[in-house]
């Protein structure tokens, strides 16, 4: 028979996304609640290298669900992509007598769990925290939401002035590989163009749809990209370039990964945590949680990092269509 689990462990991994704390507040509220204890491990798989972790009670989790960031900290750990780091974390968990792990985070913190349970048998269970929606076998990672919401915000204000001084602005988003806070940003913020990792982009017919629209009298535009395609400077300057019209450059950067998480994030966390933990219980493998048509879903953890495939042609097809 399946030993009880009487201590499961808890860690925020990878770039931070707003709605980890309310993560955490669900995973530990939910491991007392089944009558078990929760330990919070800080700084990722560095914290669980390194025994940097303690017992979570109740109230420690108290007035965080609203918090941006995380109160475990996180890192992007080099030791535990090595045998000899994952060797260290088992033997922390087993000196710890850590019965299996909840580990929060994007595709890295996934892969790092698949192999660490492949190799030492420590159940894990993903939760996704990322602000790039990127993980498979759910619609949305925490953080998303929140961070498109605090792009939109830059994009409105930057709309006011580029309509008044009648420029061209390009704002860079957040996604090295992922175009999912890009191509929602300029959705619904009505940009005039957008470029993204996972569509082929032509510059030239972005500058001929410039020139066009000018000679009808369009005077200001939008374009917005996902910084892993071009930086923000180097699509300013072709415009200029080749269009002689005068352009801004805003870099939103870590701003999108910080603030208060929405509604949308806060909910998700909160019920992705606490499933998290549920499964856990009866859990010997890897696995991630997930919403799929606001359902719960759950996956091998191993598929949940393959690459998501995002339909962006008709959001894409939308935005011209709308421009
Ligand atoms: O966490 C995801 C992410 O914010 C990506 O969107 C971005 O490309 C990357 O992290 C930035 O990483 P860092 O914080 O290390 O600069």
């Amino acid at each position: 028979m399946k030993k009880k689990m009487k201590r499961i462990g808890v860690l925020t991994s990878g770039g931070d996304a707003p709605g980890m704390n309310a993560a955490i507040r669900s995973v530990v509220r939910s491991a007392i609640y089944y009558k078990m204890e929760a330990m919070g491990i800080f700084k990722g798989y560095d914290g669980l290298i390194n025994e940097d972790m303690k017992i979570l009670d109740h109230r420690s989790v108290s007035n965080i669900i609203n918090r941006g960031g995380t109160i475990l900290k996180t890192d992007r750990s080099d030791k535990f992509r090595t045998v000899e780091g994952r060797r260290r974390a088992y033997e922390a968990v087993k000196k710890n007598n850590i019965d299996g792990l909840v580990l929060i985070g994007g595709d890295g913190t996934y892969l790092g769990g698949k192999i660490f349970n492949k190799e030492w048998g420590v159940p894990c269970i993903g939760v996704p925290g990322s602000i790039d929606n990127d993980i498979n076998g759910t619609d949305f990672t925490i953080g998303s939401d929140t961070a498109v919401n605090t792009a939109l915000e830059a994009i409105d204000k930057i709309r006011d002035t580029a309509t008044s001084m009648e420029r061209i602005f390009v704002v860079e988003v957040m996604g090295r590989s992922s175009g999912y806070i890009a191509i929602n940003a300029a959705l619904g913020g009505g940009a005039e163009d957008v470029l993204i990792p996972e569509r082929k982009f032509d510059m030239k017919e972005l500058c001929q749809d410039i020139v066009e629209g000018n000679l009808r009298g369009k005077v200001s535009w939008i374009v917005i990209t996902a910084e892993g395609v071009a930086k923000a400077v180097d699509v300013a300057e072709t415009i200029t370039k080749t269009t002689s019209l005068e352009t801004r450059v805003v870099t939103l950067g870590h701003i999108q990964r910080g603030g208060s998480p929405t509604a949308k994030d806060r909910i998700l966390a909160t019920r992705l945590g606490s499933e998290a933990v549920n499964l856990l219980r009866n859990c010997s493998d890897a696995k991630a949680v997930g919403v799929i048509g606001n359902k719960i879903n759950i996956v091998g953890l191993g598929s949940a990092v393959t690459k998501k495939s995002a339909d962006v042609n008709s959001l894409y097809r939308l935005i011209k269509m709308l421009t």
